[in-house]
């Protein structure tokens, strides 16, 4: 940990056994969220703005972006609703058959990444490849570009608990076929993922979101249903979760915070067939440095939410900070109409802003 960490952290015991109130954070970067597109667009910028400073935006809003034209006009969006100082980092979807000029003109719009959904793998990814060779004229593009490929790592149809496991062949194949290519494994969710990813180049990274380093399973079905807790890659084991947390803890420069919020309206996530996404934005930071402090961990917390991210991506760190103080709040059971992560808990850690 550099020594300007240890100065932000407010929060070390004074040694005269009273905790701080106050932690002060580098601005968090969150590296996958997802805004959607349509009225309810701003809310979702203002809410994720007010705990971080940029965010790597997803593409799989309806219609897709795919195209410089879509990246610049959603770009556009996204900074009219948010508040000042807010840096969306746009991405692109990966469709069968992108043509290698498409990339480059998604790279001059100044797309960070290109996202690859496996045909049916979750929300809006019916149009997704079926396997790299369908795109492989863009992933030689965006390996010339410099550009990351982002993975949604699960393979459709097979049993849901081993879908992300049985993805990483195909990861290999990835990292063999374009060897300078860098590519990130989205929303790691078990261990055999961070065992890959530790076993692999480091051109290889992963994000990890709060609610996978939250709960198990059981948190999910275990008592009463809680279909809020329903995300793809699902929320697997204690032991998924311990090999998650030790990846964070351990400050590890391969692993760093992408939220995956993924806000659907709370009657859509009630209904059968409900849509897999938690809307994380609210919540997020409190919660994950509630977390990192029962762990003796708040020392990993910056690396986490600031510095690995932003490196692996060559961006600069900011600067900017965030404050939270130490108020124990009760999570509302609905924000901006989506149920919020962490629903009816109590935080240790409020935002500054709070009661707004
Ligand atoms: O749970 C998820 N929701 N996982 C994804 O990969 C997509 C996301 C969404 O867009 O709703
Ligand atoms: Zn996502």
């Amino acid at each position: 940990m550099s020594a300007e960490e240890k100065l932000n952290n407010h929060n070390l015991d004074d040694g005269a056994g009273e905790r701080a109130q106050v932690l002060e954070l580098p601005m968090p970067d969150d590296f996958h969220v997802h805004l959607r597109q349509g009225p309810m667009l701003q809310a979702y910028v203002r809410r994720l703005a007010a705990t971080c400073g940029r965010a790597l935006v997803m593409p799989n809003t309806e219609p897709p972006i795919a195209s410089a034209d879509a990246i610049v006009q959603y770009r556009c969006k996204i900074e009219e609703a948010a508040e000042i100082g807010f840096v969306p980092l746009m991405t692109f979807k990966l469709l069968p058959g992108m043509a290698a000029r498409t990339v480059d003109e998604c790279a001059c719009a100044g797309a960070l990444a290109g996202k690859y959904y496996p045909c049916g793998a979750t929300t809006n990814a019916a149009d997704g490849p079926r396997r790299p060779e369908d795109v492989a004229a863009a992933l030689s593009a965006m390996e010339a570009a410099g550009l990351v490929l982002s993975v949604h790592a699960e393979r459709p149809g097979a049993p849901a608990f081993q879908r992300e496991k049985l993805f990483l062949p195909t990861i290999d194949c990835i990292l063999d076929t374009w060897p300078r290519l860098r590519v990130v494994i989205e929303h790691v969710s078990s261990r055999e993922t961070i065992d890959y990813i530790n076993s692999r180049p480091d051109r290889l990274a992963g994000t990890i979101t709060a609610h996978h380093l939250l709960f198990t399973i059981d948190d999910m079905l275990g008592e009463g249903l809680d279909p809020s807790l329903f995300c793809k890659p699902l929320i697997k084991f204690e032991e998924d979760r311990g090999a998650l947390r030790q990846a964070v803890f351990s400050c590890s420069p391969r692993f760093f915070f992408g939220s995956d919020s993924a806000p659907h309206p709370v009657q859509a996530k009630l209904k059968r067939n409900a849509p897999g996404g938690i809307y994380a934005s609210p919540t997020e930071i409190p919660a994950l440095a509630g977390l990192f402090e029962q762990h003796g961990a708040l020392d990993a917390l910056p690396a986490f939410l600031a510095k690995n991210g932003a490196a692996f991506y060559g961006l600069p760190v900011t600067g900017q900070t965030l404050r939270l103080t130490r108020k124990r709040w009760l999570v509302p059971e609905e924000v901006d109409g989506c149920i919020p992560l962490c629903a009816g808990k109590e935080l240790d850690w409020s935002l500054e802003t709070d009661g707004s």
